[in-house]
């Protein structure tokens, strides 16, 4: 197993409970700490996976402190509880500012990054180039095409610079080359800071759990109503994170294969 250790709490969620007309979810608890490595600054990579209108979405909400649950509670560091806008969530439906252009979102979310101070319009021309985007910073959000929407709302809230960011199916509109390069992005954002947790829901299961250190099986067990979480995998365990090509690799298949006959 890679030398690692789990120290301080960053994300503690405790019995949360959310019911509309049924219970949607429930008793969910989980807990993610700071993953120290020797020499790296290694942040927390989590996958949470689940069945099509399970809860993933609604948890997500919850833990980013925009939606309350009916019960419970989600705090941060040390017990602070969670706050709208303590994360970057990237939705799946990614959301952006139709009034302003692309270069005016970017540039609001880069100003709200002290770390980026002088700095910002550099680094969004860079993003734009990664992503190639550069030809579209100054067009509106409804001219642009859904996987080019997708990438400015990744870009927004990289540049936010929260230590949080949770993405709602990041990978579901990018074409195989934007692909490898928001994979890439992702990997080089949580090693940008040992207190970076990222946070991923994704149907493209293969992809989200080659990137990350733990995977959250979200689902719903037999004669109890609402989704919990059934089973958490630890892939450091296994010897399945932070390897690369892990994707070849047998074991990896194994455990994709575990994951999903759980679904
Ligand atoms: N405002 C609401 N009122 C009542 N039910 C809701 C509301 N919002 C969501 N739901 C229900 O909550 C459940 C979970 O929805 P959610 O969007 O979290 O699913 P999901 O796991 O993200 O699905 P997908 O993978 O398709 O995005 C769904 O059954 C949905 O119908
Ligand atoms: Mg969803």
């Amino acid at each position: 197993m890679t030398e690692h250790v789990k120290a301080e709490v960053v994300l503690q969620a405790t019995n949360l409970q959310l019911t509309y007309d049924r219970p949607i979810l429930r008793d969910i608890n989980f807990c993610i700490r700071n993953i120290v490595r020797p020499g790296l600054s290694q942040g927390q990579v989590v996958s949470l996976v689940g069945r099509s209108g399970i809860g993933k979405t609604q948890l997500i909400k919850i833990v980013s402190g925009l939606q309350q649950p009916t019960a419970g509670r989600v705090t941060i560091y040390n017990n602070k509880p969670v706050k709208a806008g303590d994360m970057g969530v990237i939705f799946q439906n990614y959301y952006l500012f139709e009034w302003r252009t692309v270069y005016q979102s970017l540039m609001l979310a880069a100003k709200k990054n002290s770390k980026l101070f002088a700095m910002e319009k550099q680094i969004i021309e860079q993003y734009a180039e990664q992503f190639q985007l550069t030809g579209h910073l100054n067009l509106y959000p409804q001219q642009l095409s859904g996987g080019q929407r997708q990438r400015v709302s990744i870009i927004q809230q990289l540049l936010k610079g929260s230590d949080f960011i949770l993405l709602d199916e990041p990978f579901s509109g990018l074409d195989v080359c934007m692909l490898d390069k928001a994979v890439a992005l992702l990997q080089q954002v949580s090693l940008s800071d040992e207190l970076k947790t990222l946070i991923i829901v994704s149907h493209d299961i293969e992809t989200s759990v080659a990137i990350s250190d733990t995977v959250y099986i979200l689902g719903a067990e037999p004669g109890k109503a609402g989704a919990t979480i059934k089973k958490e995998i630890d892939l450091i365990e296994r010897d399945l994170a932070w390897v690369k090509d892990i994707r070849r690799e047998k074991r990896f298949l194994e455990t994709i294969e575990e994951i999903k006959r759980e679904l």
